[in-house]
């Protein structure tokens, strides 16, 4: 076990497509955990990147009259990579499956495998569903309808499916049943949340069948090391990347620092590759597993999982072009519950953005800027005496950090947004029940005036560095216009564990005007 660092994972994207706000929404909630972590101080690690073998990308790529390379290569330059600089997303590390260390380190695991005799050879026939790219058993198919009249289709998924008849390699999965029941025993967050643990548990339960994991029609994969007639089964091939890209078979010392992975965070569609095959196959290896799995929901748009196929895909550009990166980042947090489904709009994430972060947060800022503008030319004054409306700002921001953090340990970024939260609505409350404008009119030299535009300010830093992973631009912005760096240093690199000391920008500080954070949109388009 490796204590040395906090390597999370995203999946790897399929190319057969251009990505849509459902795989943006996993690389989001990765970044949040990933800048936060990295404010505790920790050395993380964040990986993320594509799936670009497998029948899938191929017969897309065909479709399109183009050779798989050229087609892969093409989106992921014009659509994956793009997509991580849209959603300001601070990736380590971009793994692609055709790169060639992915494809040394996946050769290597298989060898390994091979000679502990952990691979077997036998004839394969059944269901292959290739959009899903996995094996349905026979008692998951069904006659298709509608437009998959005449057609067998998937149970699981609804996907049509294909016979087929290979000889293929298998890996030996019904072995690891009891191994794998005593994994999820000892370690009972291995996988999470509860409700993926329960389904994984009794899926494992009711017994596992080997899996195949070459197949001999097709070219398109890493092919066997010692047997080039066969690539390998692309999830097989695909959840090799968690090591691969840490340097497994290549680079001992970054392996070591790296594996085994801190969180791979999957949706709960794939929760059963990661949470069954992944671990027995590296209990095969002799590997170490992962500490945990996170599954988290679906992004339900009209009540119907968001997809590609069902047209109610929607692109993350369509909304950061409307909203801005940080909005999209904070509505993904802050508006679903990561691990449960949720259902996502238009209407709703405009009607967050107006009232939390325009009306909120942002007028909140450029308020208490403006006032030290204005009443102290934009100097922090020294705060006079502190009052019980102090104490109770300091003692709530205190425990806005402390639940946050506790939050985010539990990977729920929704409830550390809403602690965090806490200290916007506690200031917006404390500067009207304060008033200082009142107390400037009344009295220029009265000493409550800066007491609470210090408090104030005070409050507003701490929001800079609690804000910061996931809203970073604005964080940013703030933090430039509380003339914070010169004496604090940069904003990415403010401890969690120091936000909650108060009193740490110095008197005479810069303040300056706050750029308007998230201007109001005027004309809501329709969803
Ligand atoms: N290539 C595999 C993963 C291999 S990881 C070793 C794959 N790719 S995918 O592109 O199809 O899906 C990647 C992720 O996107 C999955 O975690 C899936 O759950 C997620 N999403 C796809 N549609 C989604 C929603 N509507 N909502 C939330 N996430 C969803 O599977």
């Amino acid at each position: 076990m490796s204590d040395s660092s906090f390597y999370v994972t995203t999946p790897i994207y399929y190319v057969n497509d251009a990505p849509h706000i459902g795989h943006g929404y996993t690389t989001v909630m990765g970044d949040v955990l990933t800048r936060w972590h990295r404010q505790r101080g920790e050395d993380v690690w964040y990986l993320t990147g594509t799936d670009e073998h497998g029948q899938k990308v191929l017969r897309k790529a065909q479709q399109n009259g183009v050779a798989p390379q050229d087609w892969v290569d093409r989106l992921v330059e014009t659509e994956w990579k793009p997509l991580l600089e849209l959603l300001d997303v601070a990736n380590d590390d971009f793994i692609r499956t055709t790169e060639a260390r992915h494809e040394a380190g996946a050769q290597a695991f298989w060898q390994d495998l091979h000679e502990r005799g952990a691979v077997y050879k036998g004839g394969f026939s059944g269901w292959y569903s290739v959009s899903g790219e996995e094996f349905v058993g026979d008692d998951d198919v069904r006659d298709g309808e509608g437009d998959d009249e005449g057609q067998k289709v998937s149970a699981l998924d609804g996907s049509r499916v294909e016979y087929v008849t290979e000889e293929n390699y298998f890996f030996p999965l019904s072995k690891y049943q009891d191994q794998l029941l005593a994994l999820y025993e000892e370690r009972p967050d291995f996988i999470q949340p509860e409700s993926a643990r329960n389904e994984i548990v009794a899926f494992v339960k009711r017994g596992l069948k080997d899996l195949s994991i070459s197949r001999s029609t097709f070219d398109w994969g890493i092919q066997v090391p010692w047997d080039h007639e066969h690539v390998m089964y692309v999830w097989i091939e695909a959840l090799l990347n968690y090591v691969t890209a840490a340097g497994y078979g290549v680079d001992q010392e970054k392996f070591d620092r790296l594996w085994p992975a801190s969180i791979h965070l999957v949706g709960k569609d794939i929760a059963r590759f990661h949470a069954v095959i992944w671990p027995a196959m590296l209990m095969a290896a002799g590997q170490p597993v992962p500490h945990r799995v996170f599954a988290h929901g679906w992004l339900l748009v009209g009540g119907q999982k968001m997809s590609k196929s069902k047209a109610n895909g929607i692109r993350p550009d369509e909304l950061v072009s409307v909203f801005g990166s940080d909005a999209y980042r904070y509505y993904f947090s802050r508006a679903l519950t990561f691990g449960s489904d949720g259902s996502i709009s238009y209407e709703d994430m405009h009607a967050r953005y107006h009232a939390e972060l325009a009306n909120g947060f942002g007028n909140l800022a450029s308020r208490v800027a403006a006032m030290v503008g204005k009443y102290f030319d934009g100097a922090l004054p020294a705060a006079g005496e502190s009052t019980d409306a102090e104490q109770r700002i300091i003692d709530v921001v205190a425990k806005a950090v402390a639940d946050a953090d506790a939050a985010i340990e539990a990977v729920a970024p929704q409830d550390a947004v809403a602690a965090v939260w806490r200290i916007v609505e506690e200031l917006n409350g404390y500067i009207t029940e304060q008033a200082p404008w009142a107390v400037a009119k009344a009295d220029p030299d009265d000493p409550r005036l800066a007491t609470i535009l210090v408090t104030a300010t005070e409050g507003l830093r701490a929001l800079a560095v609690l804000l910061n992973p996931v809203m970073p631009k604005a964080a940013l912005a703030l933090w430039g216009s509380l003339g914070a760096e010169p004496t604090l240093g940069a904003l990415a690199d403010q401890r969690i564990d120091g936000v909650a000391s108060w009193g740490q920008l110095p008197v005479g500080a810069t303040i300056t005007k706050v750029p308007s954070l998230f201007p109001r949109i005027e004309t809501p388009e329709a969803s």
